[in-house]
């Protein structure tokens, strides 16, 4: 019997095997990828990989750093590798991230990598999106009037909260972040076109048509899954 953080380890630990040398690596945020990270800089230590890495966030960032990865920048180089977690996959591989409040940019790498690896626990994948709410980034200044346009979609828009900060979360682009509950949704490219027509909306978390490849950490072993 595996725990889901074993599960996130073993598909991290996969996912960095699979990393070359020489490559530019998309770094992703969260506890899976967290485990991603550590063995990639495990490799660079032993095997003297000669990998740079283009973090997603502070979180990302910090570890890479920790972990004896160079750092680079989207202004010096192009990805041609990116390794990222989800909130939920669904069966066309179309994406809910941001439970972590850094989609806007995961997004921005997620996108431009030549590659894009996801890797998760089973718990993640879902036949349709939904169940888990869609984060929206948003400026500040727009919060009434971004949350008057989730209710008249009838859609519960909450505002997240700290936890060990008073008042809501700031991200790492100093926004607020808005968890939608959409219920299911049928058409996620759509949805993920639409969100980002709202003044104030940064960035949302749906990701679509963008990944190659999914690595799913089950009980009965690590199972890859392409389109
Ligand atoms: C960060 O904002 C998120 O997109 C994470 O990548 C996502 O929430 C997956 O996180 P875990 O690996 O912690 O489940």
């Amino acid at each position: 019997m595996f725990n889901k953080d074993e599960l996130k380890e073993e598909v991290g630990k996969m996912a960095a095997s699979q990393i070359m040398d020489g490559q530019v690596v998309g770094l992703g945020t969260g506890s899976t990828t967290h485990h991603f990270i550590k063995y990639l800089g495990k490799r660079v230590s032993d095997e003297e990989l000669d990998v740079v890495g283009i973090p997603t966030s502070y979180q990302s960032l910090i570890l890479a750093r920790n972990a004896g990865i160079k750092i680079t920048s989207l202004d010096e180089h192009d990805i041609d590798i990116a390794v990222d977690g989800a909130d939920e996959v669904d069966s066309n591989l179309n994406l809910i991230k941001g439970g972590g409040a850094a989609h806007t940019l995961e997004k921005i790498v997620d996108y431009c990598a030549d590659k894009f690896v996801v890797i998760v626990d089973q718990s993640k994948l879902v036949d349709t999106l939904g169940a888990f709410p869609v984060p929206l980034e948003i400026i500040p200044d727009s919060l009434r009037l971004v949350r008057e346009n989730m209710a008249n979609r009838n859609v519960e828009a909450n505002l997240r909260m700290g936890v060990q900060k008073d008042g809501p979360v700031i991200t790492d682009n100093g926004n607020f972040v808005l968890d939608c509950q959409f219920g299911k949704i049928t058409n996620p490219e759509k949805l993920e076109v639409e969100l980002n027509t709202i003044p104030g909306v940064v960035e949302n978390g749906i990701f679509t048509g963008v990944v190659d490849k999914v690595i799913v950490g089950r009980e009965s072993g690590v199972e890859e899954i392409t389109k």
